[in-house]
């Protein structure tokens, strides 16, 4: 007895240890790393898999891995509760749906708020604590599909919106998030948590948002298929905003499969996010998945613009122009008709910094925080200024001294919607009319391709899609090709993009070496 009390809590070490062993070996019969939406289905339909074992082997994943990722800042402590419930419903035969995600444990990232034990804090600890009033739109749609919400992912803190200095993929809740392909890369953001831990097998699926880029960037660079839904196909209700003329919630998966299960779980009208209910008229009678074609690129326009590469990040795309070239190949023997050689003309104007992107989103972060402040049931913080008083309270913990706050204390010293937004939005509405659409249109194109996230402020400005597929890699860093579209594009981008993916297949799993 002494000896068992001695030994206890290095068994109990031991335990912990070897859970995730137990786990695996439980699971032979199907292997749960890089499992679909369809193989997690089929193997609750044969009753060789249940959600709870699915969960246990999500969070075992977690607990090994995030020490090391730092792709995860809570998880759900009633997952497991919420999966014997999912359990219970299947031997029942009473699912709550039919949807591909019933008993499926996904993500969200850390701005997407959910009414239960979990925090939404956007990284932040100025949010630690606060309640929310209701789920986020996506989290209610979520849940009625019958989706098990495991935890929240980590994020760049304020979506990239506090500081011109904090590293990509940093928070001050959720420390610096690692990229497991290369560990001396970024994991990019803003989503940087849900494109590691969707990569890492640490969950299902996941949920990112994107205002410009931060679905798009960090699937790139964690070899994960990202949508960037056009803009209110998605609800923003309930998720910390930066701007409702540019931010969407859209998912982050291993497969195009995949991906348009969740959006398929989470496009459509919410009361609470008006912009969804003109957008809804987008959505095809039955959803999205009846778009997974093998012969998705027969007959499709794509344009290849070669434009980007003069720009910017050139010399790192341009390694990339050698498998850009050979998946051009993919695209020919696909039956895509390719408009090569095509530039934006305004490119560089969208990308400079007198676009008027940076200076609408600081004068609409303002707003759109602090209402989503007042909304809140109780908070330490109920406006931007009240954000930047605690940053500098708690600067220690907000690491105010190393990385500053300038992109919150700008935005603060904005004065609302006036002449200079008004200047702003119609200079972003000229560049895009002029630039992404005129060229879509007059090229009469169904998607224009280009290599990683290089596009996406082009797309964000306008309120269009993209999705992005695993393309290659370098150095053992990924790299993705992106689908851009006009509004409402989804169809042909998801037919394009799965149909791409079915003929590559280019995404490993990350080496995780510890
Ligand atoms: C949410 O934050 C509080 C601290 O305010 C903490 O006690 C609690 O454990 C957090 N919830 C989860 C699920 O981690
Ligand atoms: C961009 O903005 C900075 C100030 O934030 C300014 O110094 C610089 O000249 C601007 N660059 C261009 C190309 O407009
Ligand atoms: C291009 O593809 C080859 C073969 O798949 C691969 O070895 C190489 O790393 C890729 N290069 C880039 C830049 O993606
Ligand atoms: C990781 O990336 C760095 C920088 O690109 C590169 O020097 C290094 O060789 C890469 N490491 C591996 C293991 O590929």
């Amino acid at each position: 007895m002494e000896l068992l009390r001695i030994l206890s809590p290095f068994l109990s070490q031991l335990l912990l240890i070897l859970l995730p062993q137990v786990s695996f070996a439980e699971f032979n019969t199907l292997p749960l790393k890089e499992a679909t939406l369809a193989d997690l289905q089929l193997g609750f339909k044969q009753n060789t898999l249940t959600s709870r074992q699915l969960v246990e082997f999500y969070l075992g994943q977690i607990q090994r891995l995030n020490p090391h990722l730092n792709a995860v800042t809570e998880v759900n402590p009633d997952a497991l509760y919420e999966a014997d419930k999912a359990d219970h419903e299947r031997r029942a035969k009473a699912p709550v749906s039919n949807s591909m995600l019933h008993g499926i444990p996904i993500l969200l990232k850390d701005n997407i708020a959910t009414k239960d034990k979990l925090n939404t804090t956007a990284g932040s600890f100025a949010l630690l604590g606060s309640i929310v009033p209701r789920d986020s739109g996506v989290a209610t749609k979520l849940r009625k599909a019958g989706a098990i919400i495991l935890g929240k992912a980590s994020m760049t803190e304020w979506a990239a919106f506090k500081s011109n200095n904090a590293p990509n993929g940093w928070s001050a809740r959720g420390g610096q998030g690692v990229n497991p392909y290369n560990s001396s890369v970024t994991p990019c953001g803003s989503s940087s948590g849900s494109g590691i831990a969707v990569a890492a097998n640490m969950a299902a699926v996941t949920l990112g948002t994107d205002t410009s880029g931060s679905i798009l960037c960090p699937s790139s660079f964690n070899a994960a298929v990202g949508i960037r839904p056009t803009v209110g196909l998605t609800s923003r209700a309930g998720v910390v905003p930066i701007s409702s003329r540019q931010d969407t919630i859209g998912p982050i998966c291993r497969t195009v499969t995949d991906a348009v299960h969740v959006l398929d779980a989470i496009a459509g009208i919410d009361h609470d996010d008006i912009a969804t209910i003109e957008t809804s008229k987008y959505i095809p009678k039955g959803g999205y998945a009846q778009f997974l074609k093998r012969d998705g690129l027969k007959g499709k326009r794509i344009g290849i613009a070669r434009g980007f590469f003069d720009f910017g990040d050139a010399l790192f795309l341009l390694k990339h122009l050698s498998n850009i070239s050979r998946h051009i190949l993919i695209f020919r023997q696909g039956g895509a008709v390719l408009v090569d050689h095509l530039k934006i003309t305004n490119a560089l104007e969208i990308f400079g910094n007198s676009s008027g992107e940076r200076t609408a989103l600081e004068i609409e972060f303002k707003i759109y925080l602090n209402a989503y402040l007042k909304e809140l049931v109780s908070s330490p913080v109920r406006s931007l200024a009240d954000v930047i008083a605690f940053n500098n309270k708690n600067s220690k913990l907000e690491k105010i001294k190393e990385y500053g706050q300038d992109i919150l204390t700008s935005s603060q010293a904005t004065k609302g919607i006036g002449n200079e937004w008004k200047a702003a939005v119609s200079n972003l509405g000229r560049l895009s009319k002029n630039g992404f659409e005129k060229l879509m249109k007059k090229n009469k194109l169904d998607a224009l391709v280009t290599a990683g996230e290089i596009v996406s402020s082009v797309l964000a400005i306008g309120g269009f899609p993209g999705i992005i597929v695993p393309a290659g890699y370098e150095d053992g860093v990924p790299i993705g090709i992106c689908f851009g579209g006009l509004r409402g594009a989804e169809p042909k981008l998801i037919e394009i993009a799965y149909a791409f993916e079915q003929a590559t297949k280019i995404r490993n799993p990350p080496p995780l070496n510890f």
